[in-house]
């Protein structure tokens, strides 16, 4: 079962600076939201508070259950999957046991099987995940994280180093994934992601969502271009 997702007044600090300052979405059921923004505006920042990875102040919902006091590895357990910036995988393992080691954390079998989602992973199953390409290892990535069977994905810019077509794959995997019936909560510093996607934005600046919109709208150029600048 899918779920949606949402956050109330989430601010992460570090020390005594505020990364993210009450923070509030929500990514209903088979949508896609998109975070936009500059460099260091937030977005990791964002989704590490989401699934506990740094502490937060504020609320973390999953579908009707508060999980805002529960330990990262219980919110992962539980279903809030999370597709990490800079594409971690084990590298020492195969693909297949990359795959395995995430399904048995699993609680349920996975909504969306990773490999029918991913069949350019075939292949490769028995490779070192660590040989493979940065494409390649992103796709394993998001294969991972739907192998441990979530109710909620988050995406950390997956797009990040990657060819243009492998940037086209990235969308139609992403939309792929909304479709099944994820809320995926989506982190990209590219704008024809959000576009492709056509995707509910939240540009954030300075930790603080300063525009919402969609990828269709015709002035998000504009705004992404005042966010970056100032
Ligand atoms: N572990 C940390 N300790 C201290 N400050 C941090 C830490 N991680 C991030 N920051 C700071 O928090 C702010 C937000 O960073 P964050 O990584 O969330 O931004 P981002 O939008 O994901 O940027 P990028 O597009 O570069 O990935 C930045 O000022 C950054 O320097
Ligand atoms: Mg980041």
């Amino acid at each position: 079962m899918t779920e949606r997702l949402a956050i109330e007044d989430l601010t992460v600090r570090y020390g005594g600076v505020s990364a993210v300052t009450g923070l509030t979405l929500t990514v209903e059921p088979a949508t896609c939201t998109a975070l936009l923004g500059a460099n260091g505006a937030g977005k990791t920042s964002t989704l590490r508070g989401i699934t506990a990875l740094e502490p937060a102040q504020g609320r973390v919902l999953l579908g009707e259950q508060d999980v805002s006091s529960w330990s990262a590895s219980r919110r992962a357990r539980t279903g809030i999957g999370h597709v990490l910036e800079g594409r971690h995988v084990f590298p020492g393992l195969t693909v297949a046991d990359n795959l395995r080691v995430a399904a048995g954390r699993a609680k349920a079998a996975p909504i969306v099987d990773p490999l029918e989602l991913l069949p350019e992973l075939v292949p490769h199953l028995d490779r070192r995940a660590g040989g493979l390409s940065g494409g390649q290892q992103q796709m394993l990535a998001i294969a991972r994280a739907v192998a441990a069977a979530p109710r909620a994905i988050l995406l950390d810019e997956p797009t990040n180093g990657l060819s243009p077509k492998l940037v086209d794959r990235i969308i139609e995997i992403v939309a792929l994934l909304r479709d099944a019936g994820f809320a995926v909560l989506l982190v990209e510093q590219r704008l024809e992601v959000a576009q492709g996607l056509d995707a509910d934005v939240v540009v954030l600046r300075h930790g603080v969502a300063e525009h919402r919109g969609r990828g269709s709208d015709g002035d998000l150029a504009d705004v992404l271009h005042h966010a970056y600048l100032s």
